[in-house]
């Protein structure tokens, strides 16, 4: 099977490795990967934005799936531009990434699908929303509409600032996801992320994993696209994963294919898990980034034949068999990360931690210069090792840490703490 992947992060390089341990692969492209994924592919330099470069290259090339790994190019048309061109692509049409792309449209099909989650208003005009917000408690939640890089949600404390958030939103914060925002009830609990693959129709569960989303130990700091995780996750019970299966995953599933738009990829549920019942958080059409590079360690079984009978609406009978073993990853990420960091100090010592028993590194934001390695992002290093039991992956996490020589770079201590 020739397969292209779409991507260059962390999530992409864990996907590739797993991937290219497949007996089914021929050949791996990758578009526009990272010096982790450069080993292992052949890299492209068409940008992941350029959907008819994409398109107009698998069919050149005979690309049997199309793997679609971050929310941008699927909420632009990438999967209806594959799927159009008879190319096999795992990753949602736009109609049905929206369940990412759009919050409120997220929340009009979880109420026709009867599942739980936050109370909400959407709202294009300040003064309906401040109306809307008084008859609320704190802390206040407020989103953009839109896709924001994560950055579109704000926790306010204080009637003070939220009406601050309501009005930079509404005034373009965000461009045009911004135009519109969403009010919603704050739920307590604690988080857990969790992933299915659908064809439309057949569902293969996968496994649940916890993030760590903050910036600093302790949960302190700004909220970053994850600077760690593990799995499993004791929070996930059984009673819990079958609530999720049957009160979420299922009806939203069939309601999406109910409305035309059918859901084909991987659909990532962030949940709120109080007293062992869920209730979601967000939606996103595509893995979990940490998450997928834990799962992708704790999975024995092949990935590719499932990803491409997911993609060929064949998922029936398909099967993941998943390791016993625990798994942590640690984020290495730039000095200043998720606020402004420089780029292009060198990172040693990638190799010695690759070589410590159950680690290794997949690369994000990394660039190869003349031979070196250098840092070219955020988040630029997953350390991950696994382990007999959580506290022996974690360990081997952090002494995979210890191995990177990189003074600019900076990670959490804490990672896994929460199970402990
Ligand atoms: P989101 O991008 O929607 O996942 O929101 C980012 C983070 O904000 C989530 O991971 C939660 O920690 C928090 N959050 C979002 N919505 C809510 C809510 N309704 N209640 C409590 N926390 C929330
Ligand atoms: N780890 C959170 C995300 O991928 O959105």
């Amino acid at each position: 099977m020739k397969v292209l992947l779409i991507g260059g992060g962390g999530r992409e390089h864990a996907l590739g490795w797993k991937i290219a341990q497949s007996p089914e692969m021929s050949k791996l492209f990758v578009a526009p990967g990272n010096p982790g994924l450069n080993h292992i592919g052949e890299t492209l330099t068409i940008p992941e934005n350029d959907t008819k470069g994409l398109v107009s290259f698998s069919k050149d090339n005979n690309v049997d799936l199309v793997i679609v790994g971050p929310e941008a190019p699927l909420a632009a048309g990438l999967g209806d531009a594959l799927r159009e061109a008879g190319i096999a692509c795992f990753g949602p049409d736009k109609a049905a990434a929206r369940l990412e792309s759009s919050k409120s449209f997220m929340k009009e099909v979880c109420a026709a699908a009867g599942a739980p989650t936050a109370a909400y208003g959407r709202f294009t005009a300040p003064a309906a929303a401040k109306a809307f917000l008084r008859e609320q408690t704190a802390p206040y939640v407020i989103k953009a509409d839109g896709l924001a890089a994560g950055k579109g949600v704000v926790i306010a404390e204080t009637l003070n600032d939220a009406d601050t958030a309501i009005d930079e939103m509404l005034a373009g914060q965000f461009g045009e996801a911004s135009a519109a925002i969403v009010i919603e009830e704050f739920m307590t609990g604690e988080e857990a992320s969790f992933f299915a693959i659908t064809d439309g129709v057949t569902i293969l569960p996968m496994i649940a994993a916890r993030d760590h989303k903050r910036a600093y130990d302790g949960d302190q700091g700004p909220n970053t696209g994850g600077m760690g995780a593990y799995s499993p996750a004791p929070i996930f019970t059984d009673a819990v994963y079958e609530r999720t299966m049957r009160d979420i995953i299922e009806p939203v599933v069939a309601e999406m294919a109910r409305r035309g738009a059918p859901y084909v990829g991987v659909l990532y549920a962030g949940l709120m898990i109080d007293n062992e019942r869920p209730r979601l958080v967000e939606f996103n059409a595509r893995f979990g980034d940490p998450e997928c590079q834990i799962m992708m360690r704790r999975l024995n079984s092949d990935l590719l034949p499932v990803l491409h009978a997911a993609a060929c609406g064949k998922l029936e009978g398909q099967r993941f068999d998943w390791s016993d073993n625990a798994a942590a990853l640690v984020v290495m990420a730039a000095q200043g990360y998720p606020g402004g960091y420089e780029k292009g100090s060198t990172i040693h010592g990638v190799d010695a931690a690759n070589n410590l028993p159950g680690v290794v590194v997949f690369h994000a934001g990394t660039r190869d210069q003349d031979g070196a390695l250098v840092a070219n992002g955020g988040r630029v290093l997953n350390i991950t090792a696994t382990g007999a039991h959580l506290r022996e992956a974690i360990d081997r996490a952090y002494r995979g840490i210890d191995a990177i020589d990189w003074p600019q770079g900076f990670c959490r201590g804490d990672i896994g703490g929460t199970a402990l």
